[in-house]
């Protein structure tokens, strides 16, 4: 063994500064005789090691020398496997961690969804119809609701036959609403405040003012087959017994082009011809575009309608006995050839994949919903949630809870709710929508008394509560005379009128509502109601619908219970819905005792075992009830009235009664860590 190099400390000096003999070539030779000669089992160099002493490091050979004594190979052994272990185990614990953690609920399940329709929200300019930079004077509003997403209705140009939902151009904003630097500008203002933008997405249909149906009329090569054009007799244009949504025939004659073309909605809304790739890829461009502009999502609209069969065959009438020729609306036929046809849940899960391409960036997650109203057919809703490893939307739109007027009351309520709850796919997350711009404001349907108790379901079931502007203070329909009449289904028929629930926003009490306080327009009648029902006053209401409607929206997002606890069904009649919402776990848990009905009751919940026998009034819509102490065996309520019941608990209600309680993903709570995991 050659060590003798090793033995030498050339740079050492004393610590008087003299050179140390290796310095001095004198005493070389010598040296490198002596430890060359080192013999281990005689411990030479040790002895050297001592003649060299004080040395700045301890030399290879000697170091060998002691790494060999058992003291050191033991130690040594020891913290080598020690090591080993504590980084397999770090490795485990890791994996356990992700295994045993909760998926991070997404922006679009925290928050709820506000939709705006922006003619009616707010007015910046003076022309009696809102615009984009309205809706940027307002985004406080949304922070002071505590609300992250909104939804704004059309802003496309458009000629405004169906108030946006007609598009001219998908690449451009309408000058009514603004330009494309007023969108770039509330978008960046959006983001900047945390806040996502929906935009809306039509696909369906296009105006008949768009480029694409004038090529497409005058036979352009490329455009010719980007709608659904048919052979019919001009003087009766009907190739088959199709009826649009706004009524009559779905079929209008071209005299440009000599040929019918389908419009499921208005005759300026004709429908894209989706069996042609041309207009599958324009659309897929369309998202892109959006998408790369940085909306935060879409709701689809319409999207029941976008295929068609292409036999063009006579739907079956509902009632076969009916004259063809009264068969008028969509009611009167079975839409089995015009809706929900075989290939739309292909389309929209590459428009999804398309969507999930941006969704990758950390934080920038892209949302889907689909707007379809499929009645008593609720699968067909339930298809747009897709299958667990083919996604389609985030969640299909849930239309049920605005059957709520149809009959008030505890049963129907919980029905309303079991369509959805019952029929979901394990795993999915719920959503619910109480009014919109197609249908009666719920507070002039229901009745000013359940306002307060509609939203407090809202926010407190499970899922994401959908807002329409103007539920947050409880605003009415306004009534419309005939000569005011704006909607094209209005002019259809007056009772299908969508615009008394397009009133403008009610903001203050002072000129339009706040509106437009620049002139005195509004494209719709204000509500005579607004001095007293508008956003300034109802914040100065610790008891407004306001009030309570950012409490409960407070409530849901601070309490896991209401975030990703079970939810459980507890007691339904005919005056009182009663349900729980619990996180195992959690000791803190919520009762909600809500009644729809039409007379005050007690409700006797003592017959609920794992219930408590004192429970605490955390909020009631009647305010004069906050914070009492209630028994069980008496809850009272008065009509309209909802109760959040706290209560403290070990005991879970959802172990005892599972066919009662749904979740879309199971989290317990542990307390020492205060964390949650997965169970
Ligand atoms: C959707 C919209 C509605 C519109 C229709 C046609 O149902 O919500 O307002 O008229 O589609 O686009
Ligand atoms: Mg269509």
């Amino acid at each position: 063994m050659e060590l003798g190099e090793c033995t030498r400390n050339p740079g050492y000096r004393d610590s008087d500064g003299t050179v140390s003999a290796a310095d001095t070539n004198t005493t070389v030779p010598e040296e490198k005789v002596d430890s060359t000669s080192v013999k281990l089992e005689q411990h030479p160099a040790e002895e050297k090691y001592m003649q060299f002493k004080p040395y700045a490091g301890m030399p290879k050979e000697v170091l060998l020398l002691y790494s060999s004594q058992a003291r050191y190979r033991v130690t040594r052994e020891i913290m080598f496997w020690l090591t080993v272990a504590c980084t397999l185990a770090l490795v485990a614990v890791t994996i356990a961690v992700i295994a045993m953690s909760p998926r991070c609920m997404g922006w679009w399940q925290t928050t709820p969804v506000y939709q705006v329709y922006p003619r009616s929200f707010h007015d910046s300019d003076g022309d009696g119809v809102g615009d984009l930079k309205g809706i940027q004077q307002k985004l406080d509003h949304f922070q002071y609701l505590n609300i992250k997403a909104v939804w704004i209705s059309p802003f496309y140009r458009s000629p405004m036959k169906d108030f946006g939902y007609d598009v001219e151009d998908f690449r451009d904003i309408d000058p009514l609403f603004g330009t494309m630097k007023d969108f770039e500008e509330l978008l960046a203002e959006m983001h900047s405040r945390d806040l996502k933008l929906i935009m809306d997405f039509i696909p369906n249909h296009t105006s008949d003012r768009h480029r694409w149906f004038n090529l497409s009329r005058t036979r352009d090569p490329h455009y010719e087959d980007y709608y659904v054009w048919t052979d019919c007799n001009a003087s009766n244009p009907k190739p088959n017994n199709w009826v649009s949504i706004f009524g009559n025939s779905s079929w209008t004659y071209d005299e440009v082009r000599g040929q019918c073309y389908l419009h499921q909605f208005l005759k300026e809304q004709p429908d894209l011809n989706f069996r042609n790739p041309d207009v599958r890829q324009e659309i897929v461009d369309l998202i892109h575009f959006w998408l790369g502009k940085g909306v935060d999502g879409f709701r689809m609209d319409a999207v029941k309608h976008i295929l068609e069969a292409s036999h063009l065959r006579d739907e079956p009438q509902v009632d076969p006995n009916q004259p063809p020729e009264t068969v008028t609306t969509e009611w009167d036929l079975h839409s089995d050839y015009t809706t929900s046809q075989v290939g739309l849940h292909d389309l929209l899960r590459e428009w999804r994949a398309v969507i999930d391409t941006y969704s990758r960036e950390p934080g920038r997650y892209r949302f889907l919903v689909t707007e379809s109203y499929d009645y008593d057919e609720v699968w067909k809703t339930m298809m747009y949630y897709s299958t667990p490893l083919v996604k389609e939307s985030d969640f299909p739109f849930n239309f049920y809870l605005l059957d709520l007027p149809q009959n008030t009351s505890g049963l129907w309520a919980k029905h309303l709710v079991h369509l959805w709850m019952g029929n979901m796919p394990k795993g999915k997350w719920a959503n619910w929508v109480v009014g919109n711009h197609d249908r009666s404001r719920i507070a002039s349907s229901a009745g000013q008394a359940y306002t307060r108790v509609i939203n407090m379901l809202l926010l407190t079931l499970p899922g994401t509560p959908t807002t329409y502007y103007g539920e947050e203070i409880g605003m009415e329909n306004i009534n419309i005379t005939e000569s005011q009449v704006q909607d094209p289904a209005g002019k259809y028929n007056k009772s299908l009128s969508r615009d008394p629930e397009r009133s403008p926003m009610q903001w203050s009490g002072d000129m339009n509502a706040g509106f437009n306080i620049k002139t005195n327009i509004t494209w719709l009648p204000v509500h005579p109601n607004y001095e007293s029902v508008n956003v300034e006053v109802q914040k100065e209401d610790e008891g407004s619908v306001l009030a309570q409607y950012r409490f409960l929206n407070t409530l849901r997002q601070s309490e896991l219970p209401f975030l990703r606890g079970w939810f459980c069904y507890v007691h339904a009649d005919a005056n009182v819905f009663s349900y729980l919402r619990e996180l195992d776990g959690l000791d803190r848990a919520f009762l909600m005792v809500l009644n729809f009905g039409k007379e005050s009751v007690i409700t006797d919940l003592s017959s609920v075992l794992e219930l408590p026998d004192q429970l605490k009034v955390v909020m009631s819509t009647n305010s004069a009830n906050n914070g009492k102490v209630l028994k069980k065996s008496q809850i009272m309520t008065e009509v309209g009235e909802g109760l959040v019941l706290q209560y403290s608990t070990g005991t879970r209600f959802n172990p005892n009664h599972p066919d009662q309680c749904y979740i879309s993903e199971k989290a317990c709570y542990m307390k020492v860590m205060d964390i949650l995991y997965k169970c």
